[in-house]
């Protein structure tokens, strides 16, 4: 199994500390039940005015749903998700609010909430996900006929971590390995006071 190190500078929750996005899961498959319970995960996220805009399309691996949401991931993610993910969702979100008077400026902000949710909650289920911007919004659109105050945000994958590298492209097999993960510090994106370079 692939381990990751993830150079934290304070301690944190070891489920935040040790999700990652594999492209590689296991080659074992998910249940109608796990979705439902990451869903109910995600129910259960903060949203702006409780609006919860978010939507999901979801399909597992095997079904109509799952090939239809394939089909809209772009070639990229198609390469890599082909003989590996055991389960594909769409994210979607409501765009207005107020009947359609306002803009809901926050829906956004409310997805990533959600999948924030769906991450820890799958992390203690020893369920990976990767969440992908490379779709093609307007085809899902189209496909899943949803209406024009809608927008696409993202596909995501799940599966069990553990997944064999041989199930994904070999150019993509260095980046699977690497075992540091990076992140910038906190100097460069949190100002105890005005903004900083
Ligand atoms: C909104 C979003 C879009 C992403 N889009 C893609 C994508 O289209 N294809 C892909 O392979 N990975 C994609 N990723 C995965 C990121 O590259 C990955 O989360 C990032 O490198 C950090 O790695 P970690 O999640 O393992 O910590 C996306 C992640 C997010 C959150």
């Amino acid at each position: 199994m692939i381990q990751k190190q993830t150079p934290v500078h304070h301690d944190i929750h070891h489920l935040i500390e040790e999700r990652w996005s594999p492209r590689a899961f296991a080659d074992k498959p998910l249940t109608e039940d796990d979705m439902h319970l990451l869903l109910e995960a995600g129910r259960w996220a903060a949203s702006s005015n409780n609006l919860q805009p978010w939507r999901i399309v979801w399909g597992l691996r095997g079904t109509e749903t799952y090939d239809r949401i394939f089909g809209c991931l772009k070639e990229f993610n198609q390469n890599w998700n082909k003989e590996s993910a055991q389960a594909l969702w769409l994210t979607a979100y409501k765009t207005d609010m107020k009947d359609g008077e306002q803009e809901n400026f926050h829906a956004l902000h409310d997805v990533g909430l959600f999948m924030g949710n769906v991450s820890v909650q799958a992390q203690s289920m020893g369920i990976a996900l990767h969440q992908m911007a490379g779709i093609d919004f307007k085809k899902a659109k189209e496909e899943f006929q949803f209406p024009e105050n809608y927008h696409f945000a993202t596909a995501v994958s799940f599966g069990y971590y553990g997944g064999d590298l041989d199930s994904i492209p070999e150019d993509l097999h260095e980046a699977e390995k690497k075992s540091m993960r990076e992140r910038i510090p906190q100097s460069e994106f949190a100002f105890n006071g005005n903004f900083q370079k």
